[in-house]
């Protein structure tokens, strides 16, 4: 599905790199979360997977595999195919990637016509489906709406729609929920993981959150410092592993750690 093979993210050739020797391989429906402190690299990976880093930003050792074709090598042309439909992404600020003068509606069915052959009728039934089935009840009424008049959850729960419409084979999420209150939040990790179980679409997530990522994970990776410190399944990120860095965050979640002292 998607393997990443010991890559070095460079942002300044004089100083160290961003991101150094950072393997993962990610199974197809697999969950994998990103942790790590600030600065650790991990928005670098996200952007370095989907071919966007900011233009100083160079992958400058390893290779990056999806489907078995280096994604390292895909043109704009092989990117135009898969973004949006095969690999797909969250931000963290969802609402802020919308159009504020225009409609849900009328900007989910130009997202939907730019990466498949839908009349406009087929994708606004399309749109209105799948806002439904990331619990947004009133499809049509939502399809209606301006951003302004939703909520920030609602808002990013339209953002899930976008990024699963074409039942993306890779998903891409930066913090999708650390902008939202913990029920919010509990509630939209509910509706990756159905989708996940549905179409089988492969998950990567940063988030700052170590239950959470306990919570959701096949697959955890802690990174500090552009490096893997650790990584390993649940079992082993919460009750096995002698990383001492592992541990320190641990310790920083109260209902996992018991204390508060980080
Ligand atoms: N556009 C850029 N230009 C130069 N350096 C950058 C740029 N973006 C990131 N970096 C550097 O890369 C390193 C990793 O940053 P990155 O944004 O990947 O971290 P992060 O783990 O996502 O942090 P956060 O949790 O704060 O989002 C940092 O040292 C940062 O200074
Ligand atoms: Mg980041």
């Amino acid at each position: 599905m998607l393997e990443i093979q010991n890559i070095t993210i460079s942002f300044n050739k004089s100083s160290k790199p961003a991101v150094e020797n950072f393997s993962l391989y990610v199974k197809p429906g697999e969950i994998c979360c990103l942790v790590g402190e600030s600065g650790s690299g991990k928005t670098s990976v996200i952007r370095a997977i989907q071919g966007n880093l900011p233009v100083q930003g160079t992958v400058i050792q390893g290779d990056i595999f999806f489907e078995g074709q280096s994604l390292l090598r895909y043109t704009a042309n092989d990117w135009q195919k898969v973004r949006g439909t095969e690999i797909s992404m969250i931000f963290q600020d969802s609402g802020a990637m919308m159009n504020p003068i225009r409609t849900i509606g009328s900007q989910f069915v130009e997202y939907i016509r730019a990466h498949g052959d839908y009349t406009r009728k087929e994708a606004w039934g399309k749109g209105v489906q799948m806002l439904e089935r990331v619990r947004l009840h009133d499809g049509e009424h939502m399809m209606n709406s301006y951003p302004f008049q939703l909520s920030g959850g609602m808002k990013q729960r339209v953002g899930i729609a976008f990024a699963m419409v074409f039942q993306p084979k890779l998903l891409l999420a930066d913090e999708p929920t650390s902008a939202l209150d913990v029920t919010t939040q509990a509630q939209m990790i509910r509706q990756m993981m159905k989708l996940r179980e549905e179409c089988g679409t492969s998950i990567i997530m940063i988030t700052h959150n170590l239950a959470l990522a306990a919570y959701m994970s096949d697959h955890i990776v802690v990174m500090k410092k552009g490096e893997i410190t650790d990584s390993g399944d649940r079992n082993h990120i919460l009750h096995i592993s002698q990383d001492d860095y592992t541990k320190k965050l641990l310790s920083a979640v109260p209902s996992l750690g018991g204390h508060y002292d980080v």
